[in-house]
């Protein structure tokens, strides 16, 4: 029989409101938090710091008057435009390839700059640099607001995390998520990267995370829901003993960044609109080594898990075609 005094504090600890990690069932707040807090202090250190903590960011960086831009980029609102058909014209998907492609290019370029102590704001510099050089706008950049010219999420940040003064530490690891406007249509891809060697259960997160979209994408038929995505998803994540974040889906994407169609990585016994050759989307899963509930950082964007576990993402926009899917986010 295990006492309560002879557990340990995990790693990383809940949220004040969350139930306290001894399993009492009570609030961390009312329970185990100031216990905790006298040991870290015992130990020198202040385990209530770990975790990402909000950074500087700097001014919005300016994109040339050449840049076609998308008709969000001055007000900050998505135009709303007459529903654009989620099944895309020849012309759209030819631009479409091309979009992808360069979206590809600019997040293997920036990902390529991952290493202990670059910040993520100058790996927004970078991205930013590299989708100016295809011709392209960065989607983010003023969309609903957004500051910066790509999202970079690190640790227990599930999404949206924005390029800040913090430096990347050996054993994080960071989802970079890069957006392009280009031809008048975006192409948008994410991949989670490791910074330095990193823990074993990291590794495992991130492997996990890369097969769920795998075998998302290879649920991509036409003639079946678009459920079956999330049905694969969920299914090879709960085998691993992780969790499907539920509040951030895929989306149809093309003319428009965000179009109505969802994507859930979970299964949805409500989204059973069929899938049809022509149509464009994203799979995007976020998997959590913890509980799948997601906080929100008072700046409006920067998703965490609400255990503090850590989070990883992949995404690719995808083209159904008459056999399954094409994977148009390649470089
Ligand atoms: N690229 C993200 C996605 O996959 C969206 C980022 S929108 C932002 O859908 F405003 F947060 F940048
Ligand atoms: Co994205
Ligand atoms: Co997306």
């Amino acid at each position: 029989m295990t006492t309560q005094s002879a557990r340990q504090a995990p790693a990383v600890l809940p949220g004040p409101n969350d139930p306290c990690w001894c399993g009492s069932g009570s609030k961390y707040k009312k329970c185990h938090r100031g216990a905790d807090a006298v040991e870290a202090r015992k130990k020198g250190s202040d385990i209530h710091r770990r975790g990402i903590r909000p950074g500087t960011i700097s001014p919005p960086r300016s994109v040339p008057a050449h840049i076609p831009r998308p008709d969000y980029a001055e007000t900050g609102r998505p135009a709303r435009s007459p529903e654009l058909s989620e099944v895309k014209s020849p012309d759209v998907i030819a631009r479409m390839r091309r979009a992808c492609r360069a979206a590809a290019q600019v997040l293997e370029l920036t990902g390529a700059a991952v290493r202990p102590g670059i910040t993520t704001d100058e790996l927004d510099g970078l991205a930013h640099e590299a989708y100016i050089k295809l011709g392209g706008y960065p989607s983010t950049l003023n969309y609903h607001g957004y500051p910066k010219s790509l999202c970079t999420s690190v640790n227990e940040v599930i999404c949206h995390g924005i390029p800040d003064s913090r430096a990347l530490e050996e054993g994080d690891i960071v989802n970079l998520d890069i957006t392009i406007f280009l031809e008048g249509v975006h192409g948008d891809c994410s991949a989670t990267y490791f910074v330095g060697k990193v823990d074993p259960d990291s590794e495992r997160l991130v492997k996990v995370t890369r097969e769920c979209l795998e075998l998302g994408i290879a649920a991509v038929k036409p003639g079946r829901p678009i459920n079956d995505i999330g049905l694969a998803i969920e299914g090879h994540a709960t085998k691993h003993g992780m969790s499907v974040v539920r509040a951030y889906c895929g989306h149809g994407i093309g003319e428009r960044f965000h179009s109505p169609l969802q994507i859930p990585h979970y299964f949805e016994p409500d989204a059973k609109m069929i899938m049809r050759p022509g149509m464009t989307f994203t799979i995007e899963p976020m998997i959590n080594l913890g509980h799948w509930q997601h906080r929100s950082w008072d700046d409006g964007w920067t998703a965490v898990t609400a255990d503090g576990s850590r989070s990883a993402q992949f995404e690719h926009t995808i083209l159904v075609t008459e056999q399954g899917a094409e994977i148009l986010t390649l470089p």
